[in-house]
């Protein structure tokens, strides 16, 4: 039996094959079309470079993955092989010289090139330099171009929304939309939709309990129904998804300080809790104190990456992910 598509674990590039129970595209295409330049923030494994990938072939734009672009050149090169395939009235011989020597001066002319295409940038933290910044506004200033971005580090939110003291980006048609982990409902309907289509049955008390473990992760939800589509029984399914998040999520943390680390190992022994409490369970952990601003700092790094949530209302933290907390308690 071949892999169905709607539990594909690679990012979705087609709508049909993409669970859209909130209307996430239409809405970002609305902003696109109305002119505005969206930032898809949220969790890891939440789907937004599969929305960027959609969005990029529905609107025949380009996509370009800045994951292991280090410089503007590098970002220039990307959109540059993006772009041969288009008639445009530049030499783009003439562009690929120039980038090597004068990369900001070369994507100007680029981008100026290229009408009104929507440029498609996945995890653009990774380019969001003051000179990035600039050739942003220029282009906002002299071209039709625009722009989608997704990124779900920190700081780039802050660059590109003007909140940063070092880069401003004046113009500010971004609009940050939020990319939320599925409730329970759109969960099981996922479920649901996806044993229909790929013709498998999954029992009403396995799709329960797939709900509860994956907290509407659609990554995970994804990789768990890619292996019951392939034969693998429940229970099965479920121990093979938690071998690949175990290395996935050592990766992600590995990212992180000292105390955003002791934070996470925390909130896996509390599930939930207020500042305060927090910083002691962090501390005893730790085994020394903590400063309150360094604690402070810490947990808005860890919000800012989506990894844990501060629910309003009672002011409490809680890890995003669910299998952050199997993953940590459990012996390798
Ligand atoms: N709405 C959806 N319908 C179907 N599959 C989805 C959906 N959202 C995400 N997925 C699946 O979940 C996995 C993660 O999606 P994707 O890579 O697009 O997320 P991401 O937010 O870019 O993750 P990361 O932060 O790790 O880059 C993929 O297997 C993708 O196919
Ligand atoms: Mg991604």
């Amino acid at each position: 039996m071949g892999i169905c598509k709607i539990f594909d674990p690679y990012p979705k590039e087609n709508k049909e094959d993409f669970f859209d129970n909130d209307e996430v595209l239409d809405e970002i295409i609305k902003l696109i079309e109305g002119k505005f330049w969206p930032l898809l923030v949220g969790p890891k494994r939440t789907g937004k470079t599969s929305i960027l990938k959609i969005l990029s072939k529905e609107l025949e734009g380009i996509y370009v993955d800045a994951s292991g672009v280090k410089t503007l050149r590098g970002l220039g090169n990307m959109l540059l092989k993006n772009s041969l395939n288009l008639k445009l009235k530049v030499d783009l011989k003439v562009i690929s010289i120039e980038l090597t020597k004068r990369p900001v001066t070369a994507i100007q002319e680029l981008l100026s090139n290229l009408d009104s295409k929507v440029i498609f940038i996945d995890e653009a933290q990774n380019v969001a330099s003051p000179w990035f910044i600039s050739i942003l506004s220029v282009a906002y200033n002299t071209s039709q171009v625009k722009f989608a971005f997704s990124g779900s580090m920190i700081g780039l939110s802050k660059i590109i929304s003007g909140k940063s003291k070092k880069a401003k980006f004046k113009g500010r048609p971004i609009v940050e939309v939020n990319i939320n982990p599925w409730d329970d409902n759109t969960s099981i309907q996922f479920l649901k939709e996806g044993a229909k289509r790929c013709s498998i049955n999954i029992a009403e008390g396995e799709i329960e309990d797939a709900v509860r473990t994956y907290r509407g992760i659609p990554g995970w939800l994804t990789y768990y129904g890619n292996f019951r589509s392939l034969g693998y029984p429940h229970d099965r399914a479920k121990q093979l998804v938690l071998n690949i998040a175990r290395n996935i999520i050592k990766d992600e943390i590995e990212e992180f300080g000292e105390i955003e680390k002791t934070i996470i190992r925390a909130l896996t022994l509390v599930e939930r809790a207020r500042w305060g409490d927090l910083k002691k369970v962090t501390e005893a952990l730790l085994k020394r104190e903590i400063n309150d601003s360094s604690f402070t700092h810490a947990l808005n790094q860890l919000v800012n990456a989506r990894v844990v949530n501060k629910k309003v209302g009672d002011n409490t933290y809680s890890l995003i992910d669910p299998l952050y907390k199997e993953v940590l308690s459990t012996p390798y």
